[in-house]
């Protein structure tokens, strides 16, 4: 069983890469960000919770995300291994899912970033914007607020994965075809 996390800023391509690694790996897809907007979508308690967060580019709450994510692994007993999208996102939600992991006797196999330099990433967001309906994405002040949690909630992280051997980064620039060949070449080593 292999469980990845993939990590990276807003617009880096986690969610684009995962609709790929998800088949060619067999992992269930469990995009955090995902599940928000389909309760958002369906105006559920959860959602309605976390769009007054969202809408802003705000992280919705630890206990909140964990308390969920750790629900949709439940749903899912049969599964050959998580690849985890947009979670963990700060050092809480990270320590919780290592320990509820260790209670099914289990770890994070790996953890891969895709990097890439914020202002073409802003662009790719501002692009996805003028379309998706996202309301995180329409204006530059919410993608930047966006930025501003993930450094100061969600980077630290790399140091965490390091401190346990297991983060790898990838070049997140190029065409999508070579960026999932990259993100391969890493996974490929634990099959
Ligand atoms: P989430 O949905 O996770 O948003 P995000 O991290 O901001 O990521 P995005 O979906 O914007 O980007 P992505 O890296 O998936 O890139 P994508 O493939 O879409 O979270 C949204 C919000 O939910 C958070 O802000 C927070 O409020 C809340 N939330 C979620 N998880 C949470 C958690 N754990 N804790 C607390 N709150 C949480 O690509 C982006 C664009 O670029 C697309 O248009 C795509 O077509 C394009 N693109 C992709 N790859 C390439 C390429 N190689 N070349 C050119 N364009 C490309």
């Amino acid at each position: 069983m292999i469980n990845i996390v993939l990590f990276g800023k807003p617009g880096a391509g986690k969610g684009t890469q995962a609709d790929f690694l998800k088949h060619k790996y067999n992992l269930v897809h469990l995009s955090t960000g995902d599940i928000f907007r389909f309760n958002m979508k369906n105006d559920t308690e959860l959602g309605k919770l976390a769009k007054s967060y969202i809408d802003n580019g705000d992280l919705v709450p630890d206990e909140v995300t964990i308390n969920m994510l750790q629900d949709e692994v439940e749903k899912n007993p049969q599964a050959k291994g998580f690849l985890f999208d947009g979670f963990p996102r700060t050092i809480a939600q990270a320590e919780a899912l290592d320990k509820f992991l260790a209670g099914k006797n289990q770890e994070i196999t790996a953890t891969v970033a895709l990097e890439a330099n914020d202002e073409i990433l802003v662009q790719r967001l501002l692009e996805r914007g003028k379309t998706s309906g996202r309301a995180d994405d329409q204006d530059e002040e919410k993608i930047r607020n966006r930025y501003q949690e993930y450094n100061e909630k969600t980077a630290p992280l790399m140091d965490y994965y390091k401190a346990q051997h297991k983060f790898y980064a990838v070049d997140g620039i190029g065409t999508i075809e070579e960026v999932t060949e990259r993100l391969s070449l890493v996974l490929d080593t634990f099959q």
